[in-house]
């Protein structure tokens, strides 16, 4: 069990480290492209496989709280920067504007349920709220790849995928660097009013 512990915090690092910040977006683009779709997916990986665990019963709590331990920060990080450089984008768009503010509330009520698992000590209502939190974020990214992103993808040119991609990897460096907490530079220009109220 305690080996677990051990493994989370590389993990959750070694996203950040993968990439060597002398590395810029553009350099990036050449060896493995930013079309922000396929960084979003690329992203849902992880959190796809931690979400199968964490809510599974059957598992260990040592294993589902390791799961939820290396779950938070990825989660927290690709539903910021996703929030911030394609829900934002997405908003501007009459056709898609109604299913990205629909992301942004289910990213709001995803972060409340963390906070809230991680401030419970009794196992069982731990396991609860950890499995209520699992399917939430699942039917989330199930939405997002059946609707949200093939829409997207049919409306938009690859070539301001590719830009809203480099933006949106920026903005993972900025937020693993600097965290959400108070991070000025995490609000774009023409931010609505419902999302600076919640920075
Ligand atoms: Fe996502
Ligand atoms: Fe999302």
């Amino acid at each position: 069990m305690p080996t677990k512990k051990k493994n989370r915090g590389t993990q959750a690092k070694k996203k950040t480290t993968s990439s060597p910040k002398s590395k810029r977006p553009s350099q990036r683009a050449e060896q493995e492209g930013t079309d922000i779709i396929n960084l979003i997916l690329k992203d849902h990986t992880p959190l796809k496989k931690l979400i199968k665990v964490m809510k599974d019963s059957d598992k260990e709590f040592s294993e589902r709280h390791a799961a939820f331990e290396e779950f938070c920060p990825l989660l927290i990080t690709h539903a910021k920067a996703e929030e911030l450089v394609l829900y934002t984008h997405l908003k501007k768009d009459s056709e898609m504007r109604t299913e990205a503010l629909e992301g942004d509330v289910e990213h709001q009520l995803a972060d409340q349920m963390v906070e809230e698992a991680q401030r419970t000590n009794d196992e069982d209502l731990w396991s609860a709220k950890v499995k209520v939190l699992a399917e939430l974020v699942e039917h989330h990214i199930k939405e997002e790849e059946g609707e949200l992103l093939p829409e997207f993808k049919k409306d938009s040119d690859k070539k301001v995928r590719e830009d809203l991609g480099e933006e949106f990897l920026r903005m993972k460096e900025n937020i693993n660097e600097n965290g959400t907490e108070k991070n000025p530079s995490l609000l774009p220009e023409d931010v609505d009013e419902e999302t600076v109220a919640r920075h």
